[in-house]
């Protein structure tokens, strides 16, 4: 099965979220590729009553280690549960770039959401310094050591240069990353990193790239379901 996730980072507030999902359960999805979206917190609760009755996911962004307390600005698994949200994103390069997410975070918080019953899309990814010097395969392999396998969870690869940037890994670069998380970790991997329709197909042909986690191409309904047409396997 191949899945592919719209993270739409800190765009659609919950009328533009509703309208989208709306428009979602009318488009020509494939039967076998599983979809999910990941709006903002405060799109959640619409974006989930919106999918309501289809098999469309609908993911948080992040989520925190503890089930309540003393963490402004967090939210808990146990409240995205009780929201009907079905998963998370956690570790997104962003979230390490620019809010000091470390491994040890990452993989606090993908505990704590997978204890709580929830999916979780765990992001890994080199920055194009990290693949210069060498390390690419040091940096995968750091950032998964704080991961075990379960069954609710999968792993994103998304090379921080190809983020937002129009650089897309090659398929060759993706498979070689996919193989070397594969090896470690036994769990389904997605590709990030500029997917849109037109290079989807090629990147999800091979065995080893189980999917997609699509940032700006999937913040349009026509280009969201275009790859997700794409990608059927
Ligand atoms: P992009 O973002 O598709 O806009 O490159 C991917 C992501 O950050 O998840």
């Amino acid at each position: 099965m191949t899945l592919i996730a719209g993270n739409w980072k800190m765009f659609k507030g919950p009328v533009e979220a509703g309208t989208f999902c709306r428009a979602l359960r009318e488009a020509d999805l494939p039967d076998d590729v599983d979809v999910v979206v990941c709006p903002p917190f405060v799109s959640l609760a619409e974006s989930v009553q919106a999918l309501a009755g289809t098999e469309i996911g609908v993911f948080a962004q992040n989520c925190h280690w503890e089930n309540e307390g003393a963490f402004t600005g967090e939210v808990s698994a146990a409240m995205l549960q009780e929201l009907g949200v079905y998963g998370t994103l956690v570790g997104h390069s962003e979230r390490r770039q620019y809010f000091g997410e470390t491994d040890e975070t990452v993989g606090k918080r993908v505990r704590a959401a997978l204890d709580a019953g929830l999916h979780v899309i765990a992001c890994v990814g080199e920055t194009e310094a990290e693949r210069e010097a060498g390390e690419t395969d040091d940096v995968l392999r750091r950032q998964l050591s704080v991961l075990e396998p379960d069954d609710n969870l999968v792993v994103a690869y998304e090379p921080v240069w190809a983020i937002g940037t129009g650089k897309t890994a090659t398929p060759e670069i993706a498979r070689a990353a996919h193989e070397t998380i594969k090896a470690v970790l036994d769990v389904p991997v997605l590709y990030g990193g500029s997917v849109k329709p037109d290079n989807a197909a090629e990147l999800m042909a091979h065995h080893a790239i189980d999917g997609a986690l699509v940032g700006g191409a999937s913040l349009d309904v026509d280009s969201f379901a275009a790859i997700c047409r794409a990608s059927r396997s």
